[in-house]
């Protein structure tokens, strides 16, 4: 297995706690990016992974976390994009806009300029191209109108999949997985959750580990580029 460390945004909890806690299981050599100082991030530490400190929420925050990686790492395996903002578009338009800045930031301008600082960094092994992973949302195909700065957002970051794909070949692969219900939030409601899984043809909160599976079939296929991989159950079929 590769020792070129692959990074992994916004391991703090959930999601992106459980690709990190599985890649390092699977032999990678992982560095995991965090915000908050949470007990999952400790648990990584206490496994022995790398980890590193940023909040992208701000075009300078952001370039001195990549002129940090680009000092301290010459090479890198993979990039997977997790760390996300998702809260419904507020009401009032001043709070919106400071919404879409943050989100925007984090959604897009993030993955940007970390993908951009960094694309001489990557490299894959034995000849075969490295990985650029966006995590984006079945949203960005069909939205969810309450969440629609999330939305858009997420639909850049799903854009700039395509774009990178044909950028950075053929040395980097570019590739998103759109997540649907698979670790549902303290918001949801019991209602709500259960009307989310009645448009599930697979009927269930996926959980995080169908996303690992997503993201190893993805570093382990040499000739998968510009593609999105569903993981919602087949929810995009049937949400309303
Ligand atoms: N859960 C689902 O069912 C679902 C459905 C569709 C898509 N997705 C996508 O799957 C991914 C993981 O989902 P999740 O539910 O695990 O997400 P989550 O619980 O919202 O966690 C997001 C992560 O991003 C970090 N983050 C947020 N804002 C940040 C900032 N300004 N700078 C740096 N890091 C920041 C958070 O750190 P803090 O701990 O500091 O907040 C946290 O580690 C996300 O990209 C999400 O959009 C999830």
């Amino acid at each position: 297995m590769s020792q070129k460390k692959v990074l992994v945004t916004g391991t703090s909890r959930r999601v992106g706690l459980h690709i990190a806690k599985r890649l390092h299981q699977d032999g990678y050599a992982v560095l995991a990016h965090y915000r908050s100082e949470t007990e999952g991030v400790q648990e990584l530490k206490g496994l022995g992974i790398e980890t590193i400190r940023a909040d992208f929420d701000s075009r300078d925050s952001i370039l001195e976390f990549v002129t940090r990686l680009r000092h301290q790492y010459r090479s890198l395996r993979a990039i997977i994009h997790n760390a996300s903002s998702f809260t419904p578009t507020d009401d009032d338009l001043a709070r919106a806009a400071e919404q879409y800045e943050l989100f925007f930031y984090v959604h897009m301008m993030g993955p940007f300029l970390i993908n951009q600082g960094l694309q001489d960094r990557l490299q894959g092994d034995e000849g075969n191209p490295a990985d650029i992973i966006h995590i984006t949302d079945i949203n960005v195909e069909n939205p969810t109108p309450r969440f629609d700065i999330y939305g858009t957002t997420k639909a850049g970051l799903h854009n700039m999949t395509l774009a990178l794909a044909k950028k950075l070949a053929p040395n980097i692969k570019v590739n998103a997985i759109a997540p649907g219900p698979v670790l549902f939030t303290e918001s949801h409601s019991e209602e709500v959750r259960q009307a989310m899984m009645d448009e599930t043809p697979l009927a269930r909160e996926g959980g995080a580990e169908p996303v690992y599976l997503a993201i190893k079939s993805v570093l382990d296929n040499p000739f998968l580029t510009g593609v999105s991989i569903p993981v919602d159950g087949g929810r995009r079929l049937s949400k309303r």
